[in-house]
């Protein structure tokens, strides 16, 4: 198991490039699976998520060319209506073939996703059955393993999602897409890169009307075409490397980015006194005052306050006066790694589950630490940047899934890390 060896305490400047996102390459590939031409995609992260993505995909019979962040894809040829379960184990990501597999083959056999183990009992999926059903889809789970999916016919459903749940959005509107009826979909998830999906999809002969809004119109067709898709960037990246400049009170560029889709954060960082302008695609942190005033969030789906940036700005609190309440509303165990925050030497309350308190600032010191999910491990290698001393991050496959070629991009801003296998 590799790990990452981070000296802290080093001066942090210069530019840093944000990767196209990671949760939109992750619905985009699947997306291939809505037509049976050529499919182009452009500026994709160099990450791991992708490379298990596209692993799948070829168990399927896609054929795929992979050059660096570029690929096409060919789904013409595909033979096969079963998820290979030791690939689809390994993310979340996985669960984004079912809905297209469904809507084309009208039947797809998988197993129960993999991916962080941050929700409650595994990360749910009832959200994505009770759509298939509602689309005329018989689902039946075969001894808690994995799950049939079989349609004689499937027809437009009206689906009020009692939860808003981003993928199952996602995996109902690409299903939507080509069963040629009506569908409405209720209480939908509101992320950019849903928006950006859709944007693609319409471009190649969809009707998905709303994305972006809590209610999404969809006019199915027999079928769409396929063209080139464009990755937008990686706002989790981007808001990650926003706070880790604040945080190591850093004079840093952050490039080839969208400052749009993190307004809450900028407002709030804005609010703590960090020193930042920002321009169409990029975004300066310059050095200022310090310490920080503390000040509390409530993660909150889009655009509220990322759940995937609570991780990282937990770390910038524990180096701002005063006390600040996390509230964590989307996930059950999101906030079981700050105890690893605290033996670095923070002074953190776990009040409940859902809600630490954070007292500064402290400083922190190196630590031998593993990585839990991909957002908590960077929220540990920007907690190492700062710290005295030396850490070791351990399991760091968990940030090799959402951030390409990481101790490359620190090292070039001045950062003491080191990738030891
Ligand atoms: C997506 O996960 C992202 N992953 C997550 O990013 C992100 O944290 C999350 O959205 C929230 O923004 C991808 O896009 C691949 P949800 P998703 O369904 O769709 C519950 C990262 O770090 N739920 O919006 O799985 C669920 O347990 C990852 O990049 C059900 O109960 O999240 C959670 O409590 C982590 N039943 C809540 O809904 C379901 O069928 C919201 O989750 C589905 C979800």
């Amino acid at each position: 198991m590799s790990k990452f060896i981070i000296n802290g305490g080093k001066t942090l400047n210069g530019k840093i490039a944000v990767s196209g996102a990671k949760n939109s390459a992750l619905k985009i590939i699947p997306a291939a699976l809505l037509s049976t031409e050529l499919i182009t995609i452009k500026n994709l992260p160099e990450i791991e998520d992708v490379e298990r993505s596209f692993e799948v995909l070829r168990d399927l019979g896609a054929k795929i060319n992979h050059q660096g962040n570029e690929a096409t894809i060919d789904t013409a040829g595909l033979n096969n209506t079963e998820l290979n379960a030791k690939m689809a184990d390994k993310f979340r990501g996985s669960i984004m073939f079912v809905g297209p597999m469904l809507a084309r083959f009208k039947e797809v056999k998988f197993p129960h996703p993999g991916g962080c183990v941050i929700g409650a009992g595994g990360r749910p999926i009832d959200l994505f059955l009770e759509g298939y059903r509602a689309f005329g889809a018989e689902v039946e789970e075969v001894s808690g393993k994995y799950y049939n999916i079989k349609a004689k016919n499937l027809h437009g459903a009206n689906y009020f999602f009692p939860l808003v749940s981003v993928t199952a959005t996602e995996s109902l509107m690409m299903t939507a897409s080509i069963i040629p009826d009506k569908t409405v979909l209720k209480n939908c998830a509101m992320e950019p890169e849903i928006t950006a999906l859709a944007e693609y999809l319409n471009t190649q002969g969809a009707n998905i009307q709303g994305a972006g809004t809590p209610t999404m119109t969809i006019e199915g067709q027999e079928k769409i075409s396929a063209g080139t898709f464009t990755v937008i960037p990686d706002r989790i990246e981007t808001g990650s490397f926003v706070i880790m400049a604040a945080a190591a009170n850093a004079n840093l560029e952050i490039t080839d980015c969208n400052p749009e889709h993190i307004m809450t954060l900028l407002q709030i960082l804005k609010k703590i006194g960090v020193d930042f302008t920002f321009g169409e695609d990029w975004i300066k942190v310059t050095s200022g005052n310090r310490p920080l005033q503390a000040h509390g969030i409530r993660t909150h789906e889009y655009p509220g306050f990322a759940t995937d940036l609570q991780s990282p700005y937990v770390v910038l609190m524990t180096q701002a006066q005063g006390t600040a309440l996390i509230h964590e509303t989307i996930y059950d165990r999101r906030l079981i790694w700050t105890d690893m925050l605290s033996q670095m030497g923070a002074n953190i309350t776990m009040c409940d589950p859902h809600r630490i308190v954070t007292q500064g600032p402290t400083k922190l010191y190196g630590k031998r630490l593993m990585s839990p999910d991909l957002r908590a491990g960077i929220a540990l290698v920007i907690a190492a940047l700062i710290a005295e001393g030396r850490t070791e991050i351990d399991n760091i496959y968990q940030i090799d899934r959402g951030y390409a070629k990481l101790e490359e991009r620190l090292g070039a801003i001045g950062a003491d890390i080191e990738r030891v296998e």
